[in-house]
């Protein structure tokens, strides 16, 4: 699938996830068979400050093949200067703008889903970008504001004409957050009504609900969010048919779980891993015998020794 001058390597992408999608998890999805994966969303005008948090957050492992990065904002001038510094970073192959965050701290400030509300300056955004970056560049948005407000199929239409070389939509509204289903339907409806790419997100978590969902809406390719979380195994599994997590040796996942804790406290510090990791392992373990009295027990520690004893000996014990 080409998304502008861009060839995917495949159809099945990392959904990018603030908090979660740092360089060490994204390797990790990216070696199980994401062929390509995103960034936490970047706010364009710290990038744009020079901000050390967001330039951290846009760092890249050599190893991780196609990246993406996600930018938010509001202001188009913020997002001509954003754009023309990433392109000089050479580092990722396309710029997708959120327009679909639905977190209160993000469109109190006009920014993520507030801008289906206004998509006449979510058209300025997406041509502006367009004018100052070869690369492609693509939207993430919802289904809609609220259920008296679904917008997507004209905001998705508003997108292309604007120039947009994809877009994303994850079948909920603003209102619904995370609850409820994802609306596969107004998903298919916007791939009939397109003719750049259209990537379809939400509530894809096994190989059933993958065929489904693709074979109901005929999307070029899909986004994985939540379902990949603490199981990088996913991609491998509808990627190259690989073994479902339930499949996977337990000293696989051990391996996994002990490279991403390396990683994180090489790239964040220790005391940033140590809280970071909690999450992962809660993931990670998730489904696996006696998993939460050790998850509890590494919730409670600070110290990262402590907490990768109490991994490895819950590991020795199942293998
Ligand atoms: C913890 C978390 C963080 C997220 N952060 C972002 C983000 O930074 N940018 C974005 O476009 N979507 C973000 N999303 C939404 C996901 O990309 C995706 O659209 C949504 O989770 C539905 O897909 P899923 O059912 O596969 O998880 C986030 C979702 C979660 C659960």
């Amino acid at each position: 699938m080409k998304i502008g001058n861009y060839e995917t390597k495949g159809n099945i992408f990392l959904a990018p996830m603030a908090g979660i999608n740092d360089f060490p998890f994204r390797l990790m999805c990216h070696r199980y068979g994401a062929v390509l994966t995103y960034t936490e969303m970047i706010n364009a005008k710290a990038l744009c400050y020079g901000d050390e948090n967001t330039w951290k957050m846009m760092q890249v492992h050599p190893d991780e093949g196609d990246v993406a990065i996600q930018i938010f904002g509001n202001e188009p001038e913020f997002i001509a200067e954003a754009v023309r510094k990433i392109e000089q970073l050479s580092r990722f192959v396309l710029i997708d703008i959120n327009m679909g965050c639905p977190a209160p701290k993000v469109v109190k400030n006009g920014d993520g889903s507030a801008l289906m509300k206004k998509p006449e300056l979510a058209q300025k955004i997406v041509e502006t970008a367009k004018q100052n970056t070869i690369l492609p560049v693509t939207v993430k948005f919802r289904k809609g504001w609220d259920s008296t407000q679904v917008n997507a199929l004209e905001f998705a239409k508003q997108m292309q004409e604007a120039g947009a070389d994809a877009v994303t939509v994850h079948g909920r509204t603003r209102e619904e957050f995370y609850s409820g289903v994802a609306d596969w339907n107004i998903v298919k409806e916007i791939k009939k009504a397109l003719y750049i790419p259209v990537i379809g997100n939400g509530d894809i978590k096994d190989q059933e609900t993958f065929e489904e969902r693709v074979k109901l809406s005929s999307v070029d390719a899909v986004m994985i969010g939540r379902g990949a979380q603490g199981n990088p195994f996913l991609f491998n599994s509808l990627v190259r048919n690989g073994p479902k997590k339930e499949n996977v040796p337990f000293q696989e996942i051990y391996d996994i779980v002990k490279e991403h804790y390396e990683l994180e406290a090489e790239y964040k510090g220790i005391d940033k891993a140590v809280r970071e990791m909690r999450k992962h392992i809660g993931w990670y373990i998730k489904g696996l015998p006696m998993a939460a009295k050790v998850r509890n027990e590494i919730n409670q520690t600070t110290d990262i020794q402590t907490a990768q004893k109490l991994l490895t000996e819950y590991f020795e014990h199942l293998t």
